[in-house]
């Protein structure tokens, strides 16, 4: 079992904290910050116990210099402030003086955010290549390291792994419960949902996960590479085609798990206001862009749904930013929560469906980790927890 934060004597040293505050922001407002509140229980726990609180994360891909406007983690400092109800110190760096300085200064209970841990992957890739000066170079800004970022435990990272392998660590609150829900004991049928847009990310968890479930189903853009796959004309709709030979094997060896939509809403563009279509996946027009599933589908799968005692849920199923396409994503986020399933959602974006729908309280666990749950449900060890002090 790994240490947790309460294994750990916390009072008067510097505690490095590893969040994900990776939170959508728009305009400078964040959008959803629920992984922020994830973090507080963990956050206070240390000023409580009279720690120096120093607090890291990663915000975005960080690719070119002006992605450091995009993504400071400025607006999370202040959200922070708000939600700690105290002052919480941004270094507007994330390595060097100033931010030497500022720990230097910091008394017992006092809490300072560094700036984004990828604006070191502008130099070279540091951060997401697990540099190992640089994990030695935070590690030595602190005492401790508690790794709470559940969200991006399955990244072999400078500012998880990197500064763990070099301090004495263990895992927070939030750590601890997606653990705890994500190794509930699977009842059958066990149905998965697969959705989303980070295709390339989850198209290989597919045969993983197709082996362990009793069913199942996809929607969101993902779908499109496999009606593709099983040789549909897609239109404009999204389509991986590096990946329609491995869906076409996956279809193959799992046609009795694999369910497809069999209608879908389409527009010619992806705009509020539009014009939309509901197409049966063999009408899909070659200017059509599928963006959501359409309610045969929604029967289709409410049917498997209704049957299930445990459901895994990643990735809403339509481009549900935009109230043309949502329908999908709102009627399946009903439908789960009437279940008598055990009801799990990964994703940062399922997660903000489910809590700005109102579905909050009417499912068993929402992770604050996409990859990082999929991964996890798959069988995988995440070196973010892997590298955690053991008890
Ligand atoms: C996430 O949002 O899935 C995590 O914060 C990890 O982010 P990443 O996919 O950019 O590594």
């Amino acid at each position: 079992m790994k240490k947790t934060i309460k294994d750990l004597d916390l009072k008067g040293k510097k505690v490095i904290i590893r969040c994900d505050f990776n939170v959508p922001i728009k305009n400078g407002r964040i959008t959803d910050d629920n992984r922020i509140k994830e973090s507080l229980r963990t956050i206070k726990y240390a000023i409580r116990h009279s720690a120096k609180i120093i607090l890291i994360s990663h915000l975005g891909r960080v690719k070119t210099l002006e992605d450091k406007d995009k993504y400071s983690l400025k607006p999370v400092a202040l959200r922070l402030s708000e939600l700690l109800n105290r002052k919480v110190i941004f270094v507007d760096d994330y390595k060097g003086k100033k931010v030497e300085n500022a720990i230097d200064k910091m008394k017992n209970r006092s809490v300072v955010l560094l700036e984004n841990t990828r604006f070191a992957d502008l130099d070279g890739n540091k951060e997401s290549g697990n540099d190992k000066a640089l994990g030695k170079y935070w590690a030595s800004l602190g005492d401790i390291f508690i790794n709470e970022a559940f969200g991006t435990a399955h990244r072999s990272h400078a500012s998880n792994v990197g500064i763990a392998s070099n301090l004495p660590s263990a895992i927070g609150f939030l750590m601890e419960k997606e653990i705890k829900f994500l190794s509930l004991k699977i009842k059958r049928p066990y149905t998965v949902v697969l959705g989303g847009a980070k295709v390339s990310d989850k198209i290989g968890v597919i045969n993983a996960l197709a082996a362990k479930a009793d069913y199942v189903l996809i929607g969101g853009a993902m779908a499109f590479t496999f009606l593709k796959a099983s040789g549909f004309n897609v239109g404009g709709s999204l389509v991986q085609t590096d990946e329609i030979d491995y869906c076409y094997d996956v279809l193959n060896k799992y046609e009795d798990k694999i369910v497809l939509p069999i209608d879908v809403v389409t527009a010619k563009e992806i705009k509020s206001g539009v014009k939309t279509n509901l197409r049966f996946v063999n009408e899909i027009e070659e200017d059509e862009i599928g963006l959501d599933i359409g309610r045969g589908t929604i029967k289709v799968f409410k049917q498997y749904l209704d049957d299930s005692k445990t459901i895994f849920w990643n990735g809403p199923v339509g481009y549900f930013e935009l109230s043309e396409f949502s329908l999908g994503t709102k009627m399946l986020l009903d439908i789960v929560s009437k279940t008598s399933a055990t009801t799990i959602i990964g994703g940062g974006d399922t997660g903000s469906a489910a809590i700005n729908m109102g579905y909050q309280d009417k499912i068993t666990h929402i992770s604050t980790g996409g990859g990082a749950s999929l991964k996890y449900l798959e069988g995988k060890e995440l070196p973010g927890i892997d590298v955690i002090d053991e008890k």
